[in-house]
């Protein structure tokens, strides 16, 4: 079931998204040749904690840090390590925070430390504009197929591998909600969205091939063929003639 959010409860995401977005712009000043991802995890715990939020991923299933933080070919998931990033290492920051009982998710990746080669940036620039793409179709009464055909429709455009095993998803209440919102689809079918609702939405792409691979620990993913992989996220809002963006500043 797809629940529709009251005016405080959106009010309550708009306020943690907006804590969100700060700390991943802080974040990515911050993301240096040198700096590890565990560095960076304890700098969103700092932070958030001065924003006034909550930390929405610590004990997740059991998942043990505040942020996920995937390098190159790490393509989701990834607990945050102790190796130093080094220059044009394509990192992935994907955050959770939890605002007066309501949870916002967003992510974003970029290259570190130099401009990313003509690769990296039809890697970034792709799935990027997939999720631009995707907010443009929301409104009420638009169809998940709709969202999803829209972000197959530029991912395959820039000739990267769509990876199916991870979704979009409601969010609000829980971290992941009705209804899924799957990276390839077909328009005019699932779920039909209505104002109110509250949904992330996440293209995750590959430069390489779409298959993926699962760690020992757990959660980290790699793509199978050791290309790089990107994601971004954005926290929705849909409304009557749109949708609000809720993970920005
Ligand atoms: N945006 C990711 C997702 O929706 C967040 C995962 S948080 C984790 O899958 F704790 F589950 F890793
Ligand atoms: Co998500």
């Amino acid at each position: 079931m797809i629940r529709v959010k009251t005016d405080p409860q959106i009010q309550a995401m708009r306020e943690g998204g907006a804590m969100l977005a700060t700390v991943l712009t802080i974040l990515r000043k911050e993301t240096l040749p040198g700096v590890t991802p565990k560095d960076l995890a304890r700098r969103a715990r700092q932070e958030l904690r001065a924003l006034g939020g909550e930390p929405a991923f610590l004990g997740y299933q059991g998942y043990p840090d505040v942020i996920c933080i995937s390098v190159n070919s790490q393509v989701q998931h990834s607990i945050p390590t102790d190796k130093p990033l080094q220059p044009g290492d394509i990192v992935n920051l994907d955050f959770g925070v939890k605002h007066k009982g309501m949870i916002t998710d967003g992510g974003i990746t970029f290259c570190v430390g130099e401009k990313p080669t003509a690769d990296q940036q039809r890697l970034l620039q792709g799935t990027e504009r997939a999720l631009q793409a995707a907010l443009d179709v929301v409104k009420d009464g638009c169809r998940v197929g709709d969202v999803s055909a829209a972000i197959e429709d530029v991912l395959k455009r820039h000739k990267l591998g769509i990876v199916r095993e991870l979704v979009g998803h409601g969010v609000g209440y829980e971290l992941h909600e009705d209804p899924e919102i799957p990276n390839y689809g077909s328009k005019g079918t699932g779920p039909v969205l209505r104002a109110g609702m509250t949904i992330a939405i996440e293209p995750i792409a590959n430069l390489g091939h779409e298959e993926i691979v699962g760690d020992h620990d757990g959660w980290t993913l790699w793509t199978a063929d050791g290309s790089l992989s990107a994601q971004f996220e954005h926290s929705v809002l849909v409304t009557a003639n749109g949708c609000e963006v809720l993970t920005q500043a």
